[in-house]
């Protein structure tokens, strides 16, 4: 396990270009799978778990080449329907491949993705519309032995908007027997993209980007060439950090729109924010309290930014509230927070954080993906040199993430 050591106070000045988005990036590489063709996906992001879907797309029998920012994936004679084990273990995300395996062939054998950092993370949601579009589904020692003798189309009213179940009902439907209609859809910019991917390779989708998505299925997709939308997360991400250390950066290659719950929020905090085209700039010299941050689907307040945002609370004036409505168990950075002089309460799922005037240096751990991008956020803003271990965790999502801080001035390493 590697460890950064942040020896914080310096403030991000400066310019960076922001990665594609992962979780853009793996649904697609997922309907890749269905391709009879080769497909081209650019903006692709060098992160371990994208590298995992390379994997798994392999472990299938696709064929994948990488070369610079575009994966070309050829999945015409992917006849592979089981991803291995120690895979699905990597990657919770790895269940996205479950509807375009089901899509290629009559049967997929995966197994159990299990609880998370996060908590429990049923995929219930998942399998009760696979099943509904005719997938005969058996647990089998911690194995799901999924077939069908043909997908078919149905209506879907989804009790929850879940971002992967959404998309993995879409992965299914597009070359499913008839009509399937998804009611109480996620809203992600994410589906959007994934929506765009489909529709290059053939597929015939309507409202993706609202709660009600209409997909006729076609017998067969083609190759396509795709750029993938900007990563929101690592955006507000980057947002946060240079908020908290008093910096001054303009962050490139951004959909300004799919940052706005972030924006509005540091805005409110007393950040300048320039909206330009595909760009963003941040300049922060005082930081007040937000009073309230409750985390919702988009276009609400991303659950991902939750970490880095209460990184950034913690050290300003006034006391912040968040409410973390998506995951049951996403307060785990709150505990290393403390260990850097924050005032954090928290019951089930509420913080209250209280704002100091300095945080100092601390050893801790990530925890989890954003969690440690949140303490990362927290070292930079910090009086001292922070050591953070488990950042594993942090290169899941974030490339170049040294590179692109040290760009702005910060001080960072891998040690
Ligand atoms: C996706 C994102 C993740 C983000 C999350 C919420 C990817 C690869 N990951 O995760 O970064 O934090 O959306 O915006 O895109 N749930 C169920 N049953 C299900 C499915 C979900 O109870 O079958 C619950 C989950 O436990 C969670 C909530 O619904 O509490 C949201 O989950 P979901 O929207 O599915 O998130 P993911 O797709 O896993």
């Amino acid at each position: 396990m590697s460890q950064l050591l942040i020896e914080g106070g310096y403030p991000l000045c400066g310019v960076i270009d922001v990665q594609g988005a992962k979780n853009s990036v793996l649904p697609i590489l997922s309907a890749a799978l269905m391709s009879d063709g080769e497909c081209s996906v650019l903006n692709f992001p060098e992160i371990t778990d994208t590298y995992v879907a390379i994997d798994i797309l392999r472990a299938l029998g696709a064929k994948v080449v990488k070369q610079q920012d575009c994966i070309t994936i050829n999945a015409k004679n992917a006849d592979g329907y089981e991803i291995p084990y120690g895979l699905m273990r990597k990657m919770r995300s790895s269940i996205m491949f479950l509807g375009s395996i089901l899509a290629k062939n009559k049967k997929a054998v995966i197994s159990l993705p299990g609880g998370c950092e996060l908590g429990q993370r049923p995929i219930d949601i998942h399998l009760a519309a696979l099943r509904k579009m005719g997938v005969n589904i058996e647990e089998n020692h911690g194995f799901l032995e999924c077939s069908h003798s043909g997908l078919k189309g149905c209506e879907i009213s989804l009790s929850f908007p879940s971002v992967g179940a959404t998309e993995n009902i879409m992965l299914a439907a597009v070359k499913a027997d008839g009509v399937t209609d998804i009611y109480n859809a996620a809203r992600e910019p994410e589906i959007e993209d994934l929506a765009r991917f489909l529709v290059k390779m053939g597929a015939r989708i309507k409202g993706a980007g609202t709660d009600h998505i209409s997909i006729e299925g076609v017998s067969s997709l083609s190759g396509c060439t795709h750029r993938v939308i900007p990563d929101r997360i690592v955006a507000g991400t980057y947002l946060c950090a240079v908020a908290a250390t008093r910096g001054n950066a303009l962050l490139k290659n951004i959909c300004p729109l799919h940052i706005y719950a972030v924006t509005s929020l540091l805005k409110e905090a007393g950040c300048d924010i320039k909206i330009y085209d595909d760009a963003v700039s941040i300049e922060c010299d005082k930081l007040k309290s937000v009073p309230l941050v409750r985390t919702m689907p988009y276009p609400g307040f991303p659950t991902d930014e939750q970490a880095p945002f209460m990184a950034l609370m913690s050290i300003a004036s006034g006391n912040t509230l968040f409410i973390e409505t998506i995951f049951e168990n996403r307060f785990k950075h709150v505990g290393e927070l403390l260990r850097m002089g924050a005032k954090i309460t928290t019951e089930g799922r509420v913080s209250l954080v209280e704002g100091v005037k300095k945080l100092h240096s601390a050893t801790v751990q990530a925890t989890d993906l954003r969690g440690g991008a949140g303490l990362a956020v927290a070292a930079l803003a910090a009086e001292g040199s922070t050591v953070i271990s488990s950042v594993e965790h942090i290169y899941r999502g974030y490339e170049n993430f040294e590179y692109n801080i040290s760009e702005l001035g910060g001080k960072i390493k891998k040690i």
